[in-house]
Order: C-alpha cells, then structure tokens, then sequence
C-alpha cells in the first residue's frame, strides 16, 4: 500500500520521471506493456491481435498537457491512428480510447471547451469509420468535466463511451444514471491516487462496490465493458450476463496489452467478446508507473530486470 501511493505519487513527478525514462533496461520492461513507440508498431499489434479474435482499443500515450499546441498535437495523432485503423478494416473491432486531459481539460481559461472541440473531430472521424471513441477517466477531480463532455458528444454520438472507477464513492450512481440504452460504459476498479473522502481505500471495499457497479451495468439497458483483469470479476460478469439473459454481443471483456493476453485468448476462444487496450507512444511513463502500483509482481518483474541488465 506504501509502495503503491509512493508510486503514483511519482507517476507525477518531473525529476523521477528522467530518471525512469533514461534508464536503457527500463525500456525492457516497457515493451511488455506498451505496444510500440509509432502507429505502425500500434498496427502491427492490433493486426496480430484481432488475428486472435481480440478487438482492440488504441492508446495514443500522453496526458496532463500544459499548452493548446500540445493538446492539437493529440487530436492530430488521433486522426493519424483512426486513418491507420481504417486501413486494417476491423470497424467496431478497433476504437480508440482518449484521456481528455491530453486534450486540454485541465488548461486554465476554458480547457474544457478546448478538450471538446478538439475530441469532436475525432469522434466524428471515428463515427464515420463506423467505430468509437472511449472517453479514459483519470483522477477524482476530472469526473464531473469529463462526463459533461461525454454528454455534449453522445447528442451526435451515442456510441461514445465512458469509464466508471468503482473506487470512488460517487459511482454507483454514475452507473445507475449510464445504465440506459446504447450507452457504452467500461467500469474499471480506478488507477488513481484518492482521498479517503472520494474513495475507497481497502482493496475489498474496492471490489465489493466493483461487484455492485457491475450488477447495476449488467441488469441495465447499456452495453458494459468490464475493464478488469480479476478472474473474480471476470467469473461474476459471466454469470451475471447469464442470469440476465445478456447475449454475447451485448457486453465484453476488456483487458490491458500485455496483461494476461493468455486469459484474453481463452476467453474469445470461449465465445466472450474480448478488447484489449492498445497502448503506444513515446509518452509512456505516467501509464508505465500506474501498472507498476498496481501489481507487486509487475514491479518484482521491473526491478528484476534492473539487477539483470
Ligand atoms: P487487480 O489489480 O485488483 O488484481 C486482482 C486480481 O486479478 C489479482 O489478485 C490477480 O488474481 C489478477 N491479476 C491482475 N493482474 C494480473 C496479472 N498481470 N497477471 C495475472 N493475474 C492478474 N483505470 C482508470 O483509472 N481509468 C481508466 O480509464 C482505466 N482504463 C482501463 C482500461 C482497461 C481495459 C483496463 C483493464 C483497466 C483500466 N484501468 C483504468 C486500470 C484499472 O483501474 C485498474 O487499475 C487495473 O485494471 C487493475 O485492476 P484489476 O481489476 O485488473 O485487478
């Protein structure tokens, strides 16, 4: 738990960040969680995925950017990798997910109207390619800017979807008020730091209310992404989905490149609609530090490496 705040914590740290980043054996550890530094690593990896019955959803990697170039810079590389996707011909089976503050969110003076109008054309790009866009929640601060957002783009993009972090206390009732017809919504258990006052500390309270969200999804009219690599959590939606008389393609599996893809394989291979999360870029250390809090083994894995290298 120590190891974990200190983590993000440092996710968010300049100095650490050179640090991480410079080391040569840390890029090691990198490529099994990120897909590449270019689209076209990002393609040959989807390719080999949906090879193996696995949709994706691309992560163009960078967040929390501090001018307007930065943030146009984003939606254009969005562009690329939609014109990218098009050309591998999936359709739905390729989407692309987007962290709004890499859009300008947080920009003082209106940011969020800069994140919208430059997300709009992306969406519209992906509308037209007969896919979506996913709308990637970061921390507690975000939710409220980031759902109006995704309301203003679901009056012409119903398809847009949303995530839901069921460790924050608010949740529950997010998901109550997304559970509607057509709405697209991935519930993951949240990779933020947060104050006890906007969320759960203790992993069981996390994943009791994990539970709960995923009832509330499950018997609602939306189409639930269950965003989490738990067999747990896993095992529950498959029942959940049953007892509901959910058909295969009203909801899926969704898991992180790199994590567990042999469950992802056995999974499509079983019949269940699989995504993995594609991510790429060069601005990988923010996404890189969560993964590492998240998971002891991942870090055991990380400073193995280091030793050895
Ligand atoms: P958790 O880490 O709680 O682990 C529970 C159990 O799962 C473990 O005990 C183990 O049994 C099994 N397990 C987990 N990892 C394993 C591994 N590598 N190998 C074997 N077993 C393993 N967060 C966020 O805040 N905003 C977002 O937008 C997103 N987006 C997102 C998309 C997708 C597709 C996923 C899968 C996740 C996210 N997340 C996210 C991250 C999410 O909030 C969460 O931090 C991670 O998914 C970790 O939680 P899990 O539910 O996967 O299991």
């Amino acid at each position: 738990m120590l190891m974990q705040r200190a983590l993000l914590a440092a996710s968010r740290r300049p100095g650490l960040r050179r640090v991480v980043v410079g080391t040569p054996a840390t890029r090691h550890v990198v490529e099994r969680f990120v897909a590449g530094e270019t689209l076209a690593d990002a393609l040959t990896a989807v390719r080999a995925l949906a090879d193996d019955g696995i949709a994706v959803t691309l992560d163009h990697l960078g967040e929390d950017v501090t001018d307007r170039g930065e943030a146009k810079r984003t939606s254009d590389a969005y562009l690329a990798a939609l014109e990218g996707l098009a050309g591998l011909g999936l359709g739905p089976a390729a989407e692309v997910s987007v962290k709004l503050s890499a859009f300008g969110q947080s920009l003082p003076d209106g940011g969020e109207d800069l994140a919208l109008e430059l997300v709009r054309p992306v969406v519209e790009a992906a509308t037209a390619l007969g896919t979506t866009v996913t709308l990637d929640m970061e921390d507690s601060t975000t939710v409220d800017s980031t759902l109006a957002v995704l309301a203003e783009l679901r009056r012409d993009h119903p398809g847009t979807g949303a995530v839901l972090q069921a460790m924050l206390r608010r949740t529950e009732d997010d998901a109550r008020a997304l559970a509607t017809a057509g709405s697209r919504v991935r519930l993951v258990k949240g990779a933020y730091r947060e104050p006890p006052s906007a969320a759960f500390q203790d992993r069981r309270e996390v994943d009791a209310a994990y539970a709960r969200c995923l009832g509330v999804l499950m018997r609602g009219g939306g189409y639930p992404m269950v965003g989490s690599h738990d067999p747990v959590m896993v095992d529950l939606a498959q029942r959940l989905a049953a007892e509901y008389g959910r058909a295969a393609d009203s909801w899926e599996v969704q898991m992180l490149y790199g994590i567990r893809p042999d469950e992802q394989r056995r999974l499509a291979a079983e019949g269940v609609r699989v995504r993995a999360y594609v991510p790429y870029g060069v601005d990988w250390y923010g996404y890189f530090m969560r993964r590492l809090a998240e998971r002891p083994a991942n870090l055991r894995f990380f400073l193995r490496s280091l030793a050895t290298k």
